[in-house]
């Protein structure tokens, strides 16, 4: 679990929930505990998602993949644990009241479930890749990657004591980000290298926005859907201009550019 939870990931999903309970006047020490529950949740997907029975990948966060050290058996025991782990961590925050507690723990649980990461991860798994169109590769990256974004906004926003009827602009911000998000991953598939800390290449047989549309149209894309994700924060006001400076910071940031990691670090266990 330490492993994969404390590698240097980039801490982004963590990052958007303590930046919107701050930024949406809430105490950000607030969001800590739910923040950490949304990175747990987020790297177990990834201990998953790394399995030989999903991408078969050998790298994650410049580290090896968990199951190539720990074994398959007990990668699955760490994922199964972060997850169970994170509802824990929500549900004893007791400088939260329970009632809010029920309330971000059941936005997480259902980012996850079937509607969410685990409906995603299926179709990139077993659909057609030959048949997909923009919509169904949309529908997914929706469900496997943004479903987690919007539940780490949401789960931000519910601290601040954010009122219903804005929080449905908080959550298509975060939808937006995630879709951008996961274009530019899927270019990074194509362009990336083992400086980016995990496989590359993974995508090879499957339909991504990169495939689809190609790499320089992908990142366009990924741009126009930043862009939506930074028009749904006007509506919340100027308070909200750091998240707007996030999104294009992810957007744009030339993948060479970002966070290198050290040889060492594919050798290190731990
Ligand atoms: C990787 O997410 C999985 C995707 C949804 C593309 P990140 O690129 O945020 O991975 P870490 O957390 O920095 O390792
Ligand atoms: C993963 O998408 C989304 C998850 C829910 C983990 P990818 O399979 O493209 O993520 P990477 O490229 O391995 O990080
Ligand atoms: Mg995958
Ligand atoms: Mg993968
Ligand atoms: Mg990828």
């Amino acid at each position: 679990m330490r492993h994969s939870l404390l590698a240097p990931g980039k801490r982004i999903r963590p990052m958007v929930t303590i930046m919107v309970t701050a930024h949406m006047g809430g105490r950000e020490e607030l969001a800590l505990d739910p923040a950490c529950a949304v990175e747990m949740v987020h790297t177990a997907s990834l201990i998953l998602d790394d399995l030989p029975l999903m991408d078969n990948a050998t790298l994650r966060r410049g580290r090896p993949a968990n199951h190539r050290i720990y074994g398959e058996d007990t990668a699955m025991l760490a994922a199964v644990a972060l997850l169970n782990g994170a509802y824990a961590v929500i549900a004893e925050a007791r400088h939260l009241s329970a009632a809010l507690r029920a309330e971000l723990i059941s936005v997480l649980a259902n980012a996850i479930g079937s509607d969410g990461i685990v409906a995603g991860q299926e179709s990139d798994l077993h659909a057609d890749h030959s048949l997909t169109d923009f919509n169904s590769l949309l529908q997914r990256h929706a469900q496997k990657t943004a479903a987690l974004f919007v539940a780490a906004a949401d789960i931000g926003a519910r601290i601040a004591g954010t009122a219903d009827d804005r929080l449905h602009a908080v959550r298509e911000f975060a939808h937006n980000l995630g879709l951008a998000f996961q274009i530019r991953d899927d270019v990074i598939d194509i362009a990336g290298d083992h400086g980016m800390g995990k496989d590359t290449g993974q995508d090879a047989n499957k339909t991504t926005f990169a495939s689809l549309v190609g790499g320089e149209r992908a990142l366009a894309l990924a741009g126009r859907y930043a862009d939506q994700a930074n028009f749904a924060l006007r509506d919340l006001g100027p308070a909200l201009a750091p998240l707007a400076e996030l999104t294009r910071t992810l957007v744009e940031s030339d993948q060479n550019e970002r966070t290198r990691f050290e040889p060492e670090f594919a050798r290190a266990a731990s």
